[in-house]
């Protein structure tokens, strides 16, 4: 038995395709076939596959049920975080979204999963990506409306990982892996809340994605910090590999 995770495959049967990175860059040509031939030679039916946002560039329920479809397809036990583009998924209806597809896909929020003797959790996360003012290659500053309203985000995805890890806590479980979509530090930080809260449950490694293209995959921490190991697991950073996380 296997734990794998890989993030951002921004599938888009139904809908336009929006990021025109994805056009230019030969990492995403023909993703979906590749990355189910990856999973297909990878993961096994006893195995569990974290994806980790941004499923879908559909806006709506009904313009990703290819997708949902393809994703349910995938080999293994299938966990889902919620990314910033998830638009079919309303954080206030997770569970009404986990009772539609019991048995098939598991939405990760305000929740966790059992692996092993591991608690699987996590949550969207977000962190201030700017924007930011720059000269001569130095950041000067920043735009502190942007900022106030990045950090509200922070403290309610904050509160919503808390509920994540006590629900896992109150069922016994002192062994975590967790879980963002959003890397868990800005690109000026080396600590935020989601570091500190990895700490104080004692997490064993953190797992992150939404940063994709070359020039973003290395805005937060990889490796080992703080005696927790982070990686980024975004899907073309990976080259549509799952990364094993256990
Ligand atoms: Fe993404
Ligand atoms: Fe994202």
């Amino acid at each position: 038995m296997s734990l794998y995770a890989i993030g951002d495959l921004h599938l888009h049967f139904q809908s336009e395709l929006k990021a025109p990175g994805q056009l230019r860059d030969p990492v995403w040509r023909n993703h979906e076939a590749v990355f189910r031939r990856n999973c297909e030679g990878l993961v096994r039916p006893t195995d569990t596959l974290v994806l980790m946002g941004d499923h879908s560039w559909g806006r709506n329920m009904a313009e990703c049920e290819k997708d949902l479809d393809y994703i349910c397809g995938l080999p293994g036990r299938k966990i889902l975080l919620r990314g910033n583009h998830d638009m079919f998924w309303d954080a206030k209806k997770t569970e009404p979204l986990n009772r539609s597809f019991a048995g098939k896909l598991f939405f990760l929020q305000n929740n966790y999963a059992a692996y092993e003797d591991y608690a699987l959790v996590g949550t969207k996360g977000y962190t201030f990506e700017g924007p930011f003012y720059v000269r001569g290659g130095r950041i000067i500053g920043w735009d502190e409306e942007a900022e106030r309203h990045a950090q509200k985000l922070i403290e309610r995805e904050a509160e919503r990982l808390r509920l994540s890890f006590e629900a896992a806590r109150r069922d016994g479980y002192s062994k975590f892996i967790l879980f963002l979509h959003y890397p868990p530090t800005s690109i000026l930080e080396r600590n935020s809340v989601f570091t500190a809260m990895a700490e104080e449950y004692r997490a064993e490694q953190v797992i992150y994605a939404h940063c994709h293209g070359e020039s973003r995959f290395h805005d937060s921490i990889e490796g080992r910090h703080h005696g927790i190991m982070y990686r980024l697991a975004s899907g073309d950073y990976l080259r549509w590999m799952p990364q094993r996380i256990l």
